[in-house]
């Protein structure tokens, strides 16, 4: 581990969705960097590995449970620290025409994507609001920044944090708490096939980008990033 800085030591950070992808990249760029990060993941054996294999803390947490996030906030204020800074990374992918999605699909995309960033922020917010400190990063997609066709629910329960998110950054600024959103382009992990969808990767951005982009907004705090994006260059030729 290279610690480049010590200024972030003892801020723990927590992480949703951690197993993998953006989210374990995110948590291994913090470590390295010398913040507390703290993994967070739905299932209970990847999260023990991932965790172990880090040597930090890791919780199991389904975030579309709103008594588990408020049990793990609780649970990690009191086992590692003041919870500083939050990343609202859990996600699930669907795609297809509208018609052929079930309610249950309809249910699991917005529960995770949406309800589950409310319901984690919500947790955390009032005990950084006391403290006049912290700071909110929210995964969200390029697919909230434009329309297409097949995403209409991915999408939908992207736009609805991108207001959330812009609402939330002028409601909590001025009480020390910066709430930012990061728009990713294509990012090369398993979010499309574990949704059953066959995508070219070749083109996207690598998660270690994407942490790293994520912890430069965490880092640099004279600045509130509000709406940060970034794709692969590979994407435009
Ligand atoms: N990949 C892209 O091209 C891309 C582009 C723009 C934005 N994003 C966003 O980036 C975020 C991370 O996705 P990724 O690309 O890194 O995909 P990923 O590798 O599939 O990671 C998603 C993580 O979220 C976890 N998760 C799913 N539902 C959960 C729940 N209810 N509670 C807690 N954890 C849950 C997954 O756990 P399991 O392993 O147990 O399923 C997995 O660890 C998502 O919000 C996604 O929408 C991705």
């Amino acid at each position: 581990m290279s610690l480049q800085s010590t200024s972030h030591e003892n801020k723990v950070v927590l992480i949703t969705g951690a197993t993998s992808g953006i989210g374990l990249a995110t948590v291994e760029k913090l470590k390295d960097v010398g913040y507390r990060p703290v993994l967070t993941g739905r299932n209970p054996d990847k999260v023990k590995s991932c965790a172990e294999k880090l040597n930090i803390p890791g919780y199991q947490l389904n975030v579309a449970n709103e008594k588990d996030c408020a049990r793990v906030v609780a649970a990690v204020e009191q086992d590692v620290g003041p919870i500083w800074g939050l990343i609202n990374n859990a996600g699930i992918w669907l795609e297809g025409a509208f018609e052929d999605y079930s309610a249950a699909d309809i249910r699991a995309v917005m529960e995770t994507n949406t309800l589950g960033t409310m319901f984690m922020t919500h947790a955390v917010l009032p005990n950084m609001i006391n403290r006049k400190s912290g700071a909110i990063i929210n995964v969200v997609s390029t697919g909230a920044l434009y329309c297409r066709k097949s995403i209409s629910v991915y999408a939908g329960s992207k736009w609805a944090i991108r207001g959330f998110t812009g609402c939330m950054e002028v409601e909590c600024a001025p009480k020390g708490v910066r709430v930012m959103g990061f728009y990713p382009g294509k990012v090369d992990t398993n979010m499309y096939s574990t949704a059953g969808i066959d995508r070219d990767l070749e083109v996207a951005m690598t998660p270690t980008d994407a942490a790293s982009m994520i912890e430069r907004m965490l880092t640099d705090e004279k600045i509130l990033w509000g709406h940060v994006s970034g794709r692969s260059i590979n994407d435009y030729m």
